[in-house]
This record gives C-alpha cells, sequence and structure tokens, in this order.
C-alpha cells in the first residue's frame, strides 16, 4: 500500500496487536479483529428470514471473522430500501434466533445494522412512503418526499427503539446504527439534504440532535450485555454534504455523549455518490441488467453521473479516518479497502482497535482464517463490484463457482 502519508512510529509506543488477537468491543469480546462489514443479502424475500441469509451468516462465521452484520435492517416499511427489505419486528425473533444460535455456534458474535432508508428508499413505498429531513426529489424514488414534522419524528425515534429491542430479543450481540451513505439518519447530518429550520436543521447540534435521540433511545432498551455502534459518514463525497469540518465535530460530540461503544467509519451518499465507499470499477452493464426496465432506462441515463469511478487503492479511507483517531479517543472501527494482512496490521498499529471487511470476505469468507494460518496474507477481490448487481437476486462474488458458495 502507499505508506507516504503515514505517521511515523513511535519507538517506545507498545506493539500493536495483531488481527488475531481477541479485543473488547463495549461489553463484547470479539475472538479476533476482524468485522465482516454488512453487505445487503438479497435473499430476504418480502423481508423474511430465509434459510440462505442464514447460511450466509453461518459461513462468514465459519470463516473465522469475529462477528458478522446482518445488512440494513428496516425500523418500519416506510423505512425499507426495497418490498425485500428485512423490518426488524416481533414475529421476526423466532427466524432471526435460528440465524443467532447458528453464528454462535461457530464462535462468532452477530450485529443487526439498524436503519431507515430516507432518501434511499425505492419507489415500491406508494402505501408505506419514506421520508426526509426536507421536502425533496429522490431519484431512488423517482418521486418527491416530504419532510418529517416534529411528530414523525418523535415516531421515528420510538419505532428504532422498538427495533432495537427485537434485535435484542432475537439473540443478537449488538446493533450497529446506520448513520451513513445519506440513509435518513445520515441525511439529517447533511447540509445539502438538510434544510431544516427547526431545532432539527442549521447548526452542527440541531443536525444532530434527531440521531442522538435515537442514540439515546437505543441505549436505553439495549441489554447492558449488547454493544451499540454507528456507523457513520466522515464525509458524503458530494459539493456542499458532509465533509470533515463538520463530521469531526460531530463524532466529538457522539464521544463525549459517551453512549456508543465505537464509530465505524465510512463515507458516501446512495442517494448522490454510490460509488465513493467502493471505488473501483464501475459495474454499468450489470446494473441496467439488474433493474427493472424502467429504472434500467434511469441507470443508463443518469448512471455516469450517480456512480463517478473512482479507482481502487488499498485502505481508501485511511487518510479521512487517521483524522478522527487523531482527535477522538472512543474506539474506531476502520473500513474500506483492506484487503491485505499488511493494511490490518497497520491500520490496527494505528489505534484502530478492529478492521471491517465486506467485498474481501464476500470473495473469501474463509480469509480469515487462512490469514491466520499464514496460508495467505491477502484477499483476492479485484474490486470489479459485480457484487453489487446482484443484491436483487442472492449477494455474491461473481468469481465465486455456484457449488462453492
Ligand atoms: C454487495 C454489497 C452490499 C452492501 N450493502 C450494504 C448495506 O446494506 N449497508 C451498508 O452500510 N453498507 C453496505 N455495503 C457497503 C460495505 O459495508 C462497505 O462499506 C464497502 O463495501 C467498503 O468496504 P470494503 O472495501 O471492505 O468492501 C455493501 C457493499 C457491497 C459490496
Ligand atoms: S464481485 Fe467479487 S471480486 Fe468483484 S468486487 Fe465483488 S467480491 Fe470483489
Amino acid at each position: 500500500m502507499d505508506t507516504s502519508a503515514e505517521p511515523s512510529v513511535d519507538p517506545s509506543s507498545p506493539p500493536s496487536p495483531s488481527p488475531f488477537e481477541p479485543g473488547r468491543l463495549g461489553p463484547l469480546r470479539l475472538r479476533n479483529r476482524i468485522i465482516k462489514a454488512a453487505t445487503f443479502e438479497g435473499v430476504m424475500r418480502r423481508g423474511a428470514v430465509s434459510d440462505e441469509l442464514i447460511d450466509f451468516h453461518v459461513r462468514v462465521a465459519r470463516g473465522g471473522a469475529a462477528l458478522t452484520t446482518v445488512a440494513y435492517c428496516a425500523i418500519s416499511k416506510g423505512g425499507r430500501v426495497s418490498p425485500d427489505t428485512m423490518v426488524l419486528r416481533d414475529e421476526l425473533v423466532p427466524d432471526l434466533r435460528r440465524l443467532t444460535d447458528g453464528v454462535h455456534a461457530e464462535g462468532a458474535l452477530v450485529a443487526a445494522q439498524l436503519g431507515h432508508a430516507g432518501l434511499v428508499a425505492q419507489g415500491h413505498n406508494r402505501r408505506n412512503p419514506s421520508i426526509a429531513p426536507s421536502r425533496r426529489f429522490s431519484p431512488a424514488a423517482t418521486g418527491v418526499l416530504r419532510a418529517a414534522t416534529e411528530a414523525d419524528i418523535d415516531d421515528l425515534v420510538g419505532q428504532f427503539a422498538a427495533a432495537a429491542r427485537v434485535a435484542a430479543d432475537s439473540g443478537f450481540d449488538a446493533v450497529e446504527l446506520h448513520l451513513g451513505h445519506n440513509y435518513l439518519l445520515s441525511s439529517f447530518l447533511s447540509p445539502n439534504l438538510n434544510k431544516r429550520r427547526d431545532e432539527y436543521g442549521g447548526s452542527i447540534e440541531n443536525r444532530l440532535r434527531f440521531p442522538r435521540r435515537v442514540i439515546e433511545a437505543i441505549r436505553e432498551v439495549l441489554p447492558d450485555e449488547m454493544a451499540l455502534w454507528a456507523k457513520f459518514n466522515m464525509a458524503d463525497g458530494v459539493a456542499k454534504g458532509l465533509w470533515l469540518d463538520e463530521s469531526l465535530p460531530m463524532a466529538k460530540v457522539l464521544e463525549a455523549d459517551g453512549q456508543l461503544d465505537a464509530l465505524e467509519l465510512t463515507g458516501g451518499s446512495s442517494l448522490l455518490n454510490g460509488m465513493y465507499f467502493f471505488r473501483g470499477d464501475v459495474p454499468m452493464k450489470e446494473f441496467v441488467a439488474a433493474q427493472p426496465k424502467v429504472i434500467g432506462w434511469g441507470v443508463k441515463l443518469y448512471g455516469p453521473k450517480l456512480f463517478p469511478k473512482y479507482p481502487f487503492e488499498e485502505a481508501f479511507f485511511l487518510d479521512f479516518a487517521r483524522q478522527f483517531r487523531a482527535e477522538l479517543s472512543m474506539p474506531l472501527i476502520y473500513l474500506g479497502g483492506a484487503n491485505e494482512r499488511a493494511t490490518l496490521e497497520q491500520v490496527l498499529g494505528e489505534g484502530f482497535s478492529f478492521v471491517a471487511m465486506a467485498r474481501a470476505l464476500l470473495r473469501d469468507p474463509d480469509l480469515p482464517n487462512k490469514m491466520a494460518a499464514n496460508d495467505t496474507d491477502h484477499g483476492l477481490c479485484v474490486h470489479c463490484n459485480k457484487c453489487m448487481a446482484t443484491i436483487y437476486s442472492g449477494t455474491h462474488c461473481v468469481l465465486v463457482p455456484e457449488d462453492e458458495r
């Protein structure tokens, strides 16, 4: 990897932890420092927990990661991305128990990623429309979303807490709150999407008010033995969007609140800049083919604008994430382009507590075990991003033959 921006190493500092040493994340003990980041699994037809969903996470657990994340679970029907997004609700507890039990049996832990899609919700939601900080056209919804009223915000806070309680009842070890990618909570932080003039818009403190209320409400219902962290945008990657000048002070407020066990640092916008948190190839042909015809035309037309190309670099968010490491003392989870053992060691050596990996573990869920056994020192993902187009039909790496999945 490019080491030109590396900080100098203090020879008196303690040796950095091995990626395969256990670590503490709030009340949890993780068997090593590798977390499987959320990748929408695409196997929850109409939001049901399927055997394929359970197998997906048991497979990750068996491959050696310390913790796997069930991707994007909505707090309500209006907060789904698509009709196949799972809504965390009481009826699912027995099936989710099978999932969490299966992961635990492999010695790993499991988090539920909780969120509301906001402007990222697709146009399916006519009967349960989504909502935004301010009235705005959403290309994903192919329509205009209304601004949340204060009463809506009160309801949403309650829905977040109720969904977190379902996660607790289902045996999850942690909740990851989605505070990134311009989903609803993240869009409240973004000056280009939040134009409110009430106490939820304007200053940094006001834009943080709704996410902080959600964090507090979730914390109140979570049992002490469960961890809570947020996947938090460092930068939206769009003009006039959230940038480090504001996200750093926001992170300091969250740290001072003391309610989160960690921040997992990310960036980008599923609404306005879909490649910012991926980097690498833009699989436009596969995107278009995976969509219904009308949306496919839209993707073809607006694709180059919505999916600008960024070359892949190992640890592509490290320069941003270092600024958070320097300013904060709370535990941080590094995410973004970690593919090599040297990256894991470097990131941990710089004071990050854990490394989250998404595509590297889609490509090969056994990578943690292989690295721990010194069978390999790097993953095999080539950042073609064709897995992104498989989220509608069962998320997988296109380089893994079907009989090996
Ligand atoms: C197929 C796919 C689906 C994804 N789904 C989600 C998701 O549901 N929620 C989320 O926060 N991030 C999602 N991501 C983003 C990843 O969590 C991660 O931020 C991104 O892939 C960068 O990490 P990596 O370089 O280790 O792959 C997804 C990524 C991929 C490849
Ligand atoms: S399809 Fe496979 S190789 Fe391509 S980006 Fe996804 S995980 Fe990596």
